[in-house]
């Protein structure tokens, strides 16, 4: 098995190679200090957080450590989720076994070091299993494979807390008939009448994805309508199953979304332009993204870049960096099928969980195994732009 690992891995680099970009040294993090990587969010523009299994990394865009906190957590429980409420406030999200999901708050003390804030805050009345947690502004949503859950973020300058709303998004919120079954939540915001609003993609498995428009007050976003984009009357659900979105542009009317599919039985994957707005949806064949494994995880996006994890059933990933250009709504009659291949493809051996993102001037940082970071030029994209 570690013979087969080692050898697929070098035909993996090999094939890789051709269009690697300039990478500095990786860097390794003490695995036995920090864990392994589990996910990341962007604090600033200078300061990134990794989650790791014991703490969490403050690191800066040349992945040197600015800081870490400790993760308070008993044995049993995982810690897998990570969002920022502002570049001073980020929380980590865990739980056990589907019980008693609960919430850690950081606040920052200066530019690089921050501190927990308060207590360890339990979901009121949510003792399921939970796929992930995020937030907007002020408001934390719990994203479940039936439904999605709208709480407030109450905060004051000492403590903070989780209060219920009414806002859950389900199969009734959703007027489907039958049970729903949600991947993913992607969001963008946009402006109307100098109102605030906030586009949300709930991706579900066999029809596609909903929209959901909300209106932002005080911090806080209330749904007002929805709709669904049901790619079902499309492609196939026997052959095309919906895991996440990432939404390119987006206001009221119309919406540019790509798609990435759970595909198990081809290497290659294809992705779809989506035009929604609020009298309908008009769906376009417009991009294949190729690849040689399934994608995993969230896509990423920077400019005209975007990025697709994907792996093998050994976890073996390359990240793979495509440059597309999104065509205006004006003219999504005239665009045709195009097909991409990597601009820059960013290989590692097994690791559980892959850290992927975009920095400032086309740098891409990526994981390799557990617990090293490597940061890249994307040399070959900017050649491209010359
Ligand atoms: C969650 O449910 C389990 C049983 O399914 C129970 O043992 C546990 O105490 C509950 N936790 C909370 C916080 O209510
Ligand atoms: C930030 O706070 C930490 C912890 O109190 C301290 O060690 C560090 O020197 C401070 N950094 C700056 C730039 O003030
Ligand atoms: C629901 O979605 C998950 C992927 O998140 C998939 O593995 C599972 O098979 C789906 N269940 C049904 C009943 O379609
Ligand atoms: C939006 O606000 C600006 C100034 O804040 C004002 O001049 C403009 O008329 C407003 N537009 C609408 C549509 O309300
Ligand atoms: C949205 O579409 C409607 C109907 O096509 C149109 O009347 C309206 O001006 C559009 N709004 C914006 C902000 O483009």
């Amino acid at each position: 098995m570690i013979l087969l690992y080692i050898f697929s891995f070098i035909v993996m680099q090999s094939n890789a190679q051709k269009s690697m970009a300039f990478c500095d040294d990786y860097i390794e993090f003490d695995n036995e200090y920090f864990g392994k990587f589990i996910s990341n969010v962007k604090l600033s523009n200078g300061a990134d957080a990794i989650l790791a299994e014991k703490r969490v990394l403050i690191i800066d865009e040349d992945l040197n450590i600015l800081s870490s906190v400790p993760i308070p957590k008993t044995q049993t429980h995982n810690c897998n989720w990570i969002f920022k409420q502002s570049s001073d406030l980020f929380f980590v999200g865990c739980q056990k076994n589907g019980e008693g999901p609960y919430l850690v708050a950081y606040k920052g003390i200066n530019q690089t070091h921050y501190s927990q804030f308060g207590d360890i805050v339990y979901f009121p009345n949510l003792n399921e299993t939970v796929i992930s947690v995020s937030s907007i502004l002020n408001t934390i949503f719990t994203v479940q494979s039936k439904k999605v859950t709208l709480f407030t973020l109450v905060l004051s300058a000492s403590d903070w807390s989780i209060k219920t709303t009414q806002n859950v998004l389900d199969k009734n919120y959703f007027t489907m008939t039958s049970e729903i079954n949600i991947t993913d939540v992607a969001y963008e915001s946009y402006s109307q009448d100098n109102m605030s609003f906030y586009k949300l993609i709930v991706v579900e498995f066999t029809w596609g994805a909903f929209w959901v428009d909300s209106l932002v007050k005080n911090n806080i976003i209330s749904p007002i309508r929805n709709g669904l984009i049901n790619l079902k009357g499309f492609y196939s659900p026997y052959v095309y199953n919906y895991q996440s979105a990432l939404i390119h542009s987006t206001t009221q009317n119309a919406s540019q979304i790509t798609i990435n599919l759970f595909h198990y039985d081809r290497n290659d994957i294809s992705i779809k332009v989506v035009y929604v707005s609020t009298q309908s949806t008009t769906i376009n064949t417009l991009y294949n993204f190729n690849g040689q494994w399934a994608s995993w995880g969230k896509p990423i996006k920077f400019g005209n870049l975007q990025g697709i994890l994907r792996r093998n059933t050994l976890k073996q990933s390359v990240f793979n960096v495509y440059n597309i250009i999104i065509p205006p709504v004006l003219n999504e009659n005239q665009v045709a099928v195009t097909t991409y291949d990597p601009v820059d493809t960013f290989a590692s051996p097994p690791q559980d969980f892959p850290i992927y993102y975009f920095n400032s001037g086309y740098r891409v940082v990526h994981s390799i195994e557990n617990n090293k970071l490597q940061s890249c030029d994307l040399y070959n994209y900017k050649l491209e732009m010359e």
